[in-house]
């Protein structure tokens, strides 16, 4: 089983970024999580990260064409904006599961749409990053229906 963990923009900054928010831990340390999480549940586990809306439909299509059986995705700020990134995990059928480090529904009215949880098999937020791990956990004992 392979599983993709994409995040989108900014992400890239944790540790430095609003540590109130998103805790002191950076991205190689979300990065090593989740490939231990894989690890223990025998699970091939890719990271992938990028600024570019455009890039992560792209990764998203990749996905489908390289047997990605699940996505673990943190659209970070095109989660409210993206109708791009919903339609593209739509047209690949992959379960998918939505994660936020904060928890997002405590925070601006802007933040309470999401686009691409129409999509989503589940979403987890507000638990750090540790939301990775549960959702790679998830998606590997197959708790989701199609
Ligand atoms: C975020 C929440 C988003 O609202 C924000 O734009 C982010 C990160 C989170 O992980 O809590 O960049 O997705």
């Amino acid at each position: 089983m392979k599983i993709l963990v994409i995040n989108g923009p900014n992400i890239n900054m944790l540790g430095i970024r609003e540590k109130h928010i998103y805790g002191s831990e950076n991205y190689d340390t979300l990065v090593e999580l989740c490939k231990k999480t894989g690890e223990e549940l025998g699970v091939e586990i890719e990271c992938w990260q990028s600024n570019h809306e455009g890039d992560i439909v792209d990764k998203i299509q990749w996905a489908y064409f390289n047997k990605v059986d699940g996505i673990v995705i943190n659209p970070a700020a095109y989660t409210h904006t993206s109708v791009a990134l919903l339609d593209a995990v739509k047209a690949v059928s992959i379960p998918t599961v939505e994660v936020h480090i904060s928890r997002v529904e405590e925070r601006e009215d802007f933040r309470q749409v999401s686009f691409i949880r129409a999509a989503c098999c589940k979403t987890i937020s507000g638990q750090g990053i540790k939301g990775y791990a549960a959702a790679i956990e998830f998606l590997a004992k197959g708790e989701y229906k199609l």
